[in-house]
């Protein structure tokens, strides 16, 4: 695992910005996995500003995300969709046809993981993006989520619940399910980044870089992964013994 510590979230968002701009730059039709949560929510940010200020294109760009919750779609302000639109989409030039993210409100959830996982084995991404929960998960891969695990339905766990209630006005709105890749589908990317931020994280990512690959720890999986980067900043890496890059 290639490992970059920096001193803060702008420094963060900007070095996982030109590795985004990188693989977009040099293959116009990727496609780019991604992720929800106040983590990668700067590097969006440079990205939509890259478009508008060198005219970076997305038109052929691919996009397909993690997780969704479940019970939620467009219609509502918390879905993980119109995060993404809010975020990112509406300030790029995709071609909205070309996004995908599992649907919240599908009334056979099975058949929507089974339509997801079919998509995700004709489209590879070319990178896929992750945080890291406190708790180690990847997506909504909870601790002892199978490693070979696909698409699938989630109960959330009370401290991803407690993680997230920050986005909600009550706390009690939290879906309590969501749809989420499973370990399988992130591992099949062909280039992981994985971004970490604050010292609320630094726990999980000493377990991502240097604890036991173990189910307990969903992120440690990602030792295996040939080509993942991570970049954290100083207060994520605080309890990491690694030399510096
Ligand atoms: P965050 O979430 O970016 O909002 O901290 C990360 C995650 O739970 O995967």
């Amino acid at each position: 695992m290639k490992i970059l510590i920096t001193k803060d979230y702008e420094d963060m968002s900007m070095q996982a910005f030109k590795i985004m701009k990188k693989v977009v730059t040099e293959r116009p039709c990727a496609t780019l996995g991604l992720a929800t949560g106040s983590t990668p929510v700067g590097m969006y940010r440079l990205m939509a500003k890259d478009h508008a200020e060198n005219g970076t294109s997305y038109k052929k760009i691919k996009t397909v995300n993690l997780d969704e919750y479940v019970g939620l779609d467009r219609s509502s302000g918390q879905s993980y969709i119109s995060f993404m639109h809010d975020n990112l989409f509406d300030s790029i030039d995709i071609d909205h046809d070309n996004i995908n993210i599992e649907n919240g409100k599908a009334a056979d959830r099975k058949a929507e993981c089974e339509r997801y996982n079919r998509l995700l084995e004709s489209m590879q991404q070319d990178i896929q993006v992750l945080g890291i929960g406190s708790n180690g998960h990847i997506a909504f891969n909870e601790p002892g989520t199978p490693f070979g695990s696909v698409t699938h339905i989630v109960d959330l766990t009370e401290s991803t619940i407690a993680d997230n209630a920050r986005f909600f006005n009550d706390p009690r709105e939290v879906p309590k399910q969501a749809f989420t890749m499973g370990v399988k589908n992130i591992m099949n990317a062909k280039k992981i980044l994985i971004l970490a931020s604050g010292s609320n994280k630094a726990k999980a990512v000493k377990g991502l870089v240097s604890g036991p690959v173990s189910e307990d720890l969903p992120a440690s999986v990602l030792q295996l992964h040939p080509d993942c980067t991570l970049v954290c900043d100083e207060a994520a890496a605080a309890l990491l013994e690694q030399v510096r890059d």
